[in-house]
């Protein structure tokens, strides 16, 4: 059987850091309590004139760097974000010109922090269908673009970062054993952008009622998270008929401690198995498996034959999983 199998990861945060002592100096909120309800310490931001494309190219040059293959080999460049430079062509267009990927067809995926794993099935069915062989995958945001820095239930949660694999083709064990997407679009203004898509244009009105803003109803999103989660990852399990005992590293998407300690409980994983960075960068939606992905490859927690688990959710709301022997 063909598996895709990841042959190069990367990562690009911006160089700027904001701390909490930072944001305690603009508005009314304390490290104390963003540490204490979030986990998060600081995060990085995009300095003008960077753009989501910028932090994409970075990270994907990376992952092509480690994985020895040239741009002009791959077949497919997909990107997930809800913050693409531009609201079309695709960001993973802007990507694969920079990249000179002139081979690759390219395309965005919009489902905000389950964006990576959804972008990583596209990829994966490619590959095991035998239409590509050699594909970039990347998340790649920056929410701190669209977020309200006068809403303190918001704004102390996100930050900017990419991360990117190279996935090839391969015969054999290692790669992706299997992806699971779902979604429940009938609670959606639970954590949405309402403007500007077509729906509601720039004017004065829009602007007015900071509608081109990030929105989320922090407590309610935060119970859904953590039951989506726990089932997408025990459905992964199950379908490879493993356990929680199976899983060497689980890297959850980085929103909250509280809500990754939660998942973790539930599914049933000791804290060693667990990979946690939102305290250094914060909820950087599809960018945050994998920054962190990278981040445990590079610093040589994955060995290979490790069983890795990926588990997402975000808004639409959209939850994913994926579970890789590396
Ligand atoms: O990426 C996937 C989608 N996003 C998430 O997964 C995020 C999910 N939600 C969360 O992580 C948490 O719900 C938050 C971190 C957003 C909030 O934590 P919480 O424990 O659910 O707090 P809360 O919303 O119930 O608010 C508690 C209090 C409120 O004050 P009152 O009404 O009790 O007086 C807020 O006004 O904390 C207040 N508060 C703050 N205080 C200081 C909210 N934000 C802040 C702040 N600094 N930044």
């Amino acid at each position: 059987m063909i598996r895709a199998r990841i042959t190069g990861t990367g990562s690009y945060v911006p160089e700027k850091v904001l701390t909490n002592l930072d944001i305690e100096k603009f508005l009314d909120t304390s490290d104390e309590w963003i540490r204490t309800r979030t986990g998060i310490s600081e995060r990085h931001v995009v300095a003008d004139g960077e753009y989501t494309s910028d932090l994409a190219t970075n990270a994907a040059r990376r992952a092509l760097e480690m994985a020895g293959v040239d741009a002009k080999e791959i077949d497919l460049v997909v990107v997930g974000t809800i913050t693409g430079d531009y609201p079309w062509p695709a960001t993973a267009c802007v990507v694969q010109r920079n990249l000179e990927a002139l081979n690759a067809g390219a395309f965005d995926v919009s489902a905000a922090c389950s964006g990576f794993l959804y972008a990583l099935s596209c990829a994966v069915d490619r590959i095991e269908a035998g239409r590509a062989k050699k594909a970039v995958v990347i998340g790649a945001e920056t929410l701190t673009r669209i977020i309200d820095w006068e809403d303190r239930n918001t704004c102390v949660l996100f930050g900017d970062a990419a991360g990117a694999v190279v996935l090839e083709a391969s015969e054999g064990e290692h790669g992706v054993l299997s992806t699971h997407l779902h979604a429940d679009g009938t609670q959606l203004e639970l954590l949405y952008q309402p403007g500007f898509g077509t729906r509601l244009m720039p004017s004065e009105e829009t602007l007015a009622k900071r509608d081109y803003f990030l929105k989320m109803q922090g407590n309610e999103v935060f119970k859904v998270a953590v039951r989506s989660l726990t089932e997408v990852a025990n459905i992964a399990l199950k379908a490879n008929s493993m356990t929680a005992a199976d899983v060497d590293l689980f890297i959850p998407h980085q929103a909250n401690i509280r809500i990754l300690d939660a998942t973790s409980k539930r599914i049933g994983l000791k804290e060693n198995q667990v990979y946690i960075n939102v305290d250094r960068f914060g909820n950087t939606s599809a960018a945050t498996i994998p920054l962190a992905l990278d981040e445990a490859n590079r610093a040589g927690r994955l060995k290979s034959g490790d069983i890795v688990l990926l588990d997402a959710f975000g808004g639409g709301f959209t939850w994913a999983a994926a579970l890789l022997r590396w």
